[in-house]
């Protein structure tokens, strides 16, 4: 196990081990790259064989044990809030109609009443806005962030690996995993202090910077377990990268008061706010299912 610095030690006595049960879940972006699919739906609702992206996010996160939701939307982005709701007429006529197996595929897209929270990002002004936006459903608790754009393919949850680091350590957890080097400016890159091959103790963090003066080529995917002290880095609202208020500079602030640590999760992600990668991820996930794999193998080879 890495250790932690003694303020972190002090840290680590006190407010320690509260269990996670809160994530945050930013859908407020305008999916620029899947138009003109996304001019009249949002992005996350586009399927991954026969699921939105972000019941792919709900579904890690119930697993890691979550089960309070706050969806960051904006305006257009209502009908992610009608599919976490009940659809009475729909649910109706296929029970009249004893469609039950229909019935219950929708059971993952229920949410208990009062479990699932909406806050308006009223401007884009970058993901550290977004989550600055979920103060008072966060509160003093620790919370999860999913990024739906990024889905995790493998046995065991990727927010379920971090819990698990969490529970150890305390403090901050981000999920990580190296890319190449040309790539560091579409990242946050991680400064790295001790690394024991799977978690890494976070030095540094940078947002985007340029391949030639990135830390390491070790970067954040769209999994974090941050504690409510970012808020206060937050609030404040200064301008990074790109001249957006970014998570990633209000994480940098926390390091040395409290552990933080990187996680080299296992599994497979796909970057489904790209296309190439969205695409691999249908044919990817295709391929397992019991009822799809084998068709979908069978075409493929037309193509090849
Ligand atoms: C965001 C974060 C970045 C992180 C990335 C993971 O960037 O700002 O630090 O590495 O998500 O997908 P975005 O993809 O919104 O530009």
């Amino acid at each position: 196990m890495i250790t932690t610095s003694n303020d972190a030690r002090i840290y680590r006595g006190s407010v320690l081990k509260k269990p996670l049960r809160k994530a945050v879940l930013p859908v407020a972006g305008l999916g620029t790259r899947f138009l003109p699919a996304t001019k009249a739906m949002p992005k996350e609702m586009l399927p991954v064989v026969d699921r939105p992206l972000v019941q792919y996010a709900i579904d890690e996160a119930r697993e890691a044990g979550i089960d309070q939701f706050c969806l960051i939307t904006g305006r257009g982005k209502d009908s992610l809030i009608d599919y976490f709701d009940v659809a009475f007429e729909l649910e109706t006529t296929l029970r009249e109609r004893n469609k039950l197996a229909l019935l219950e595929t929708l059971e993952p897209s229920s949410i208990e009443a009062g479990s699932l929270a909406a806050v308006r990002q009223q401007e884009p002004l970058g993901l550290g806005h977004a989550i600055w936006c979920a103060r008072s459903f966060i509160g003093d608790d620790p919370f999860a962030i999913l990024l739906p754009d990024d889905i995790i393919k493998g046995g065991r949850g990727c927010l379920s690996q971090l819990v698990d680091v969490y529970n150890e350590t305390g403090g901050n957890v981000v999920a990580v995993t190296e890319v190449p080097r040309d790539y560091t400016n579409r990242y946050g890159i991680l400064d790295v202090g001790q690394d024991d091959g799977r978690t890494v103790e976070v030095k540094g963090l940078v947002e985007k910077p340029d391949p030639s003066v990135a830390p390491s080529n070790l970067s954040i995917i769209g999994r974090y377990i941050l504690r409510p002290e970012i808020m206060t880095h937050l609030s404040k609202l200064e301008r990074g990268a790109g001249g957006e208020v970014q998570l990633t500079d209000a994480m940098a602030k926390l390091i040395g008061d409290m552990p933080f640590h990187g996680l080299r999760y296992e599994g497979t992600r796909y970057d489904c706010g790209d296309k190439a990668g969205f695409l691999e991820a249908q044919i990817a996930f295709a391929i397992d299912r019991p009822d799809l794999g084998p068709a979908v193998k069978a075409f493929l080879r037309k193509y090849i």
